[in-house]
């Protein structure tokens, strides 16, 4: 796999220092990785982020099920890693985010669902080699989480009760160490998901809204 150059029109297999022929080198790119457990209502508070502060959303299980749509060679593997509620290996899934970023026009990115365990960090340094701007931490009890997964209703296969208790156990395993690991360096912000969405989201706003300009749409159409 290619490592990101720092840029994100630069498809070349180089790594930042090295890539001379890209214009926009050194173009600062911001990365908010999305974490929290499965239900806490991470794809939920990024569309709403993307709407009011204009960041491109990439959740790493959506890549994951549009690379099993596409009939690639890996499907069925991810398929049956999904459906026993496992991780995909990192390099896999970093690829695909890495592939998503180089696509998009966009410099500031939403992380969805990722990472969930040190290996999906360490590809992620590996071969992609920016650093999050912070992490936005979506805090809910199991009790809550099951109750949504169990009536999300998009036909997801994962979304039955013996999966959930096993993507609960990687929950509590992989990531919230991670988590840990990301607050032991003060980039964690912690919010507390199990309110309704709109107030979950009032908090969300500030912490972005004090991190970021706010693109709005009025304010894109105007400049
Ligand atoms: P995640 O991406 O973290 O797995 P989702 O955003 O898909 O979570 O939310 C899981 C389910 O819970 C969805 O059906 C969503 O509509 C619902 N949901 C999300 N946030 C809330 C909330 N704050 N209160 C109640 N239901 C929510
Ligand atoms: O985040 P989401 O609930 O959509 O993830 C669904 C599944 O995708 C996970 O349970 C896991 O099997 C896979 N996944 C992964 N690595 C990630 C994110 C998701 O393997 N970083
Ligand atoms: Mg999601």
């Amino acid at each position: 796999m290619g490592s990101f150059c720092g840029s994100l029109k630069c498809k070349r297999d180089s790594s930042r220092k090295e890539c001379n022929e890209c214009l926009e080198k050194g173009k600062k790119i911001k990365v908010v990785f999305v974490m929290g457990g499965p239900g806490s209502g991470k794809g939920t508070q990024c569309a709403k982020i993307v709407q009011q502060f204009g960041y491109t959303h990439l959740s790493a299980g959506e890549l994951l099920r549009k690379e099993i749509n596409s009939g690639s060679e890996n499907g069925t593997m991810i398929q049956n890693m999904m459906n026993e509620g496992k991780l995909v290996p990192s390099d896999l899934t970093v690829r695909l985010i890495l592939k998503a970023m180089q696509e998009s026009d966009n410099d500031k990115f939403l992380i969805d669902g990722f990472p969930r365990n040190e290996e999906n960090l360490k590809a992620f340094e590996n071969h992609i080699k920016i650093e999050p701007n912070f992490i936005l931490f979506l805090d809910c009890p199991e009790e809550e989480m099951t109750r949504r997964l169990l009536s999300r209703n998009q036909g997801r296969e994962d979304d039955n009760i013996e999966t959930i208790r096993k993507r609960f156990r990687v929950y509590e395993e992989s990531t919230l160490p991670l988590v840990d690991y990301f607050a032991s360096k003060g980039k964690v912000h912690k919010v507390d998901a199990a309110r309704p969405v709109e107030e979950v989201f009032e908090s969300v706003k500030t912490l972005f809204s004090s991190t970021e300009e706010q693109v709005s749409a009025g304010y894109l159409l105007k400049s």
